[in-house]
Formats: structure tokens, sequence, C-alpha cells
């Protein structure tokens, strides 16, 4: 089946049936010219969080996330055809254009998983460039934002091999790709708010790839803001896939399962009615049961800083004495989200200023928004 008939496969998606066969290549085994394409992805903030998982990679609950504008990664992929064939993919990767061999294992991983969707992998070498807009130190993930643009790259690579390839069914690739890469990166494709695992409330969701939420939200949700106050600089202690490990024989595992999927409802009514309390109590919940999944696994272990409860503190406190509809929410880290409306930021910004600034390392915090995702771009940065 050629790829641009994509929706011949939507059937699969309405009955849950859809499998990873579906992003193998359809058409015959080529090597793409050499070329050089660039793409932007966001980071993204789980609203309802993915802490758990199924091999290869799959949620073992559905997750929602809202898509970041200022935070993202730009990638920029140069393919070199090989003049000799063999079977290993090779690749450099320059972090702010110095040679970086930290990156190397997840890109080897990533490059070794996408192999069977991409078969050209092999067949050429490819030169990797990357930045993140946001500084390294600042305690931000980057493996969202920079799986999927690397993801992206790749896709459009793939794309000049089999030109009549659906622009849904690119970016659902995409974000499949990204999937392998880093869970949560399938979130950074397309779209403000984006689910992904399979979930009743979510017309065409999947597990395999995120999908764009395309309800009709109340006002109060456009134009969100995320403020990331950086409790915390550098690398957190235990990784995320350490945790989610740990989540295998959790003693709280299935209720925490079963607490996500309601919980992904609720948020998604709340959402379309404009009710910010519930709004609220959802998010700010997910944060603390994350933590708390952290705090009651075997091995025990705490990201969070007296400067995180600190801040959840005055933001509680914050919250009650103006009515502001402001609340947090955490990553996996120490590192604390605040999430309101627009037409409430300068009195955010002011209370940051007054009472939190003194909780952020170096003082410091990142003003972001919602974004609408990934874009493919003509230059890389100061080139
Ligand atoms: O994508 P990973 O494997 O780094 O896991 C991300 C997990 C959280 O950020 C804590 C939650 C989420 O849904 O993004």
């Amino acid at each position: 089946m050629p790829s641009s008939h994509f929706f011949n496969g939507w059937k699969y998606y309405l009955c849950g049936m859809m499998s990873e066969q579906f992003f193998l290549p359809k058409y015959e085994p080529k090597v793409p010219s050499s070329q050089t394409v660039i793409w932007s992805a966001p980071s993204n903030i789980a609203l309802v969080k993915y802490w758990g998982k199924k091999p290869v990679q799959l949620p073992a609950n559905a997750s929602v996330s809202f898509t970041l504008s200022n935070c993202k990664t730009i990638t920029e992929v140069t393919f070199f055809a090989k003049k000799l064939k063999d079977d290993k993919h090779s690749f450099d990767v320059l972090v702010d254009d110095v040679s970086n061999e930290s990156f190397r294992p997840k890109m080897e991983s990533f490059f070794t998983k996408a192999q069977e969707y991409l078969p050209f992998l092999s067949s050429g070498h490819f030169q990797i460039r990357t930045t993140n807009t946001f500084p390294h130190s600042s305690g931000i993930a980057s493996s969202a934002s920079g799986m999927a643009a690397l993801a992206l790259c790749l896709m459009s690579i793939e794309k000049s091999l089999d030109p009549t390839m659906s622009e849904d069914f690119f970016l659902a690739k995409a974000s499949f790709l990204a999937r392998l890469g880093s869970g949560s990166a399938c979130r950074s494709i397309k779209g403000s708010m984006v689910a992904w695992g399979s979930h009743p409330a979510v017309s065409n969701s999947s597990d395999l790839f995120g999908v764009p939420l395309r309800q009709p939200w109340h006002e109060f949700f456009l134009n969100y803001q995320d403020t990331i106050l950086i409790v915390e600089e550098g690398q957190k202690q235990v990784s995320s896939t350490a945790g989610h490990d740990l989540m295998h024989n959790h003693p709280f595992a299935q209720q925490r399962f079963e607490q996500a999927e309601t919980n992904l409802s609720d948020l998604i009514t709340a959402m379309t009615q404009g009710d910010l309390d519930e709004f609220i109590g959802i998010v700010e919940s997910e944060a603390l049961t994350l933590h708390a999944m952290m705090m009651t696994s075997n091995p025990a272990y705490v990201l969070m800083q007296p400067a995180t409860l600190s801040i959840i503190t005055a933001v509680w406190n914050f919250r009650k004495s103006t009515q502001i509809p402001i609340c947090f929410t955490l990553d996996a880290g120490a590192n604390v989200h605040l999430l309101y409306p627009k037409s409430v930021k300068s009195e955010v910004l002011s209370f940051i200023e007054q009472e939190l600034v003194a909780y952020c390392q170096n003082g410091r915090y990142i003003c972001d928004e919602l974004g609408e995702g990934s874009i493919q771009l003509n230059v890389y940065p100061n080139s």
C-alpha cells in the first residue's frame, strides 16, 4: 500500500488495531541524494503525565501536553550518500557547532531502532548539527524537542524518496519515530495540545504516536502561559528511563494508570467548559502524583528540592489571597512550571519577581507560552 493512501489506514486507528507495520516503507529501497534539511521542534510540558512504559517505548497510560513556543531545538541534518554500501549507519553530532560524543549512545540507539522504518539510514553518513534556544544547564530536558527535530529531518529525507507521501502520514510517522528516541518527544510534532496513548475520549488516539487535540477549547486556554522557574540547573540525579523502569512492580502502578485515564477525560471536559478550578485541581494532582510515584518506588528517590516546596506553598497562598487562577506543574525534576491565562500575566510576573525569584537558582526563570509545534526552516541559526 503506498503511503499516500494513508486514509486507507484510518480504519485501523478507529478500531485501535493499527500496528507498527503501518510505518514500514512502501517504496522500493532507494538511496536518497545528498541533501540538507533543517527543522525546529518545541519542548512540551505534560498536564496528564506519562510515567511507566511497555516495550518498545509504549505508554502505560495516555498523556496530554501543552506545546511550548520559545523552548525549542533546531537541528540540521546533512545526508551524504555513501559510495560503497555497507549495512551500518554512521553519523557525527555537533552541539552548538562543537563535536559532542555524549549524545552518541542515545543517537546510536535511536538510529538502530529507526533502521527498520527508514532503510536509507544505512546508505549514507549523517552530519547532525543541533542547538537549543534554552541554556543546556537550565535543567530543561532537551530530549523531547531534540528527538522530534531529528525525526522530522529524517522524514524530510524520506519524503524525497516518496514525494506522494501525505502530510498526515509525514507527521504521524515523525511522531512515531520521535517516540522511539524519547517517549514524550512524540508530543512535540504538531498542535498546541497533543495526546499520546489510546484513550476513548480522544478520537484517532494511538499508543504509537501523538495526535493534536483540536477540541474547541474555552477562550481561557488560548495563549496560556508557562513560566519555568529554574530551581536546579544541570542534570537530574535519576534519569527518566530509570524512573519509568521503577513503575514495574510498583505497589501503586495500577491505580496510577487508572487515575491518569480518568484525569485525561476530566481535563478535556474542564478545558472545553472553561472550568479553571477543575483544570487546576487535575494539573496539580498530576504533578504531585508523579513525584509521589518516585517517592514510593523501590528504591525511593526525591527530585523536588526545598525550594520546589516553598514555591508550591507560595503559589497556593497567592492563589487563595488573589483568586488569580495560577497553578503549577512539575516535570521529572525540581523546576516548577507556572501555568496561567495571558490575561493575568502582569500580576503573575510581579508575584514571581517579588516572591519566587529568590527560590530560583541564579534568579533564573524562562517565560514561555503555548505554541503550535514544529516548523521546517531554510537556514540554520548563525550560518
Ligand atoms: O519521555 P521521557 O522518557 O523522558 O519521559 C518523560 C516523563 C515526564 O516528563 C515526567 C512526563 C511526561 O509525560 O512528559
